[in-house]
């Protein structure tokens, strides 16, 4: 799997805080059954590595990665522990040499033009846009596809149900992500069919 396959398996990625290992598993497969099956398990908390091992071991319909990756040994316990991609915030040169490292494919944050044009020179052509909506939203995100039509981007940070197709819409979008389809308040009850239908909603965003 490259980066940008992960575009094609699903609109939204479901970027996951874990609190509780217990939850990893019964989530992972509320948003599989919703349609989401690509899943970031953010490395926010203890239990992350945790969390996606078992999701990887319980789980085979999913594909899940380790989000929040920042530091060079942050790419290395995610790919002990399982996970399928990597996605970071932000990226320095350290951080993408871990992270082509493990062999995974990864999407590294980006904010401006000179830091896409900084990957682009080591061919990277899936990067992650955040913190979208701060960053300048999906305007600023259209105005970067005029001088840089080869690269495709997640956007992430500040984005729900009521502006993932203003996104989705563009060409340089592959999908989108964002935390509103895992709200605290359903994982600590274990509302699993919330999340499933949450999922259901996101997944009907791109038909084809
Ligand atoms: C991320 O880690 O990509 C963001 O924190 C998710 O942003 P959101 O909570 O605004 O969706």
């Amino acid at each position: 799997m490259i980066a940008e396959d992960l575009f094609d398996l699903a609109p939204v990625i479901p970027v996951v805080v874990l609190d509780d290992v217990e939850a990893a598993v019964p989530l992972a497969r509320a948003l599989v059954e919703g349609g989401l099956p690509v899943i970031e398990v953010t490395l926010r908390t203890p239990s992350a590595p945790a969390a996606i091992a078992r999701i990887a071991a319980e789980v085979p319909d999913a594909v899940v990665g380790a989000g929040t990756v920042v530091r060079p040994e942050d790419a290395e316990r995610s790919a002990a522990a399982g996970a399928k991609f990597l996605v970071s915030p932000g990226c320095t040169a350290r951080l993408q040499a871990a992270m082509v490292a493990t062999g995974l494919p990864f999407l590294p944050g980006v904010a401006t033009a000179s830091e896409a044009i900084a990957l682009l020179e080591s061919g990277i052509t899936a990067m992650k846009f955040f913190p979208a909506e701060a960053a300048g939203g999906a305007a600023y995100l259209k105005a970067l596809g005029g001088p840089l039509p080869q690269i495709r981007f997640c956007p992430t940070g500040g984005i729900g149900l009521r502006n993932a197709a203003e996104y989705l819409a563009l060409g340089n979008v592959g999908c989108v992500g964002g935390s509103w389809l895992t709200p605290a308040d359903a994982l600590r009850d274990g509302d699993w069919d919330r999340v499933a239908k949450l999922a259901s909603e996101a997944a009907a965003l791109r038909t084809t």
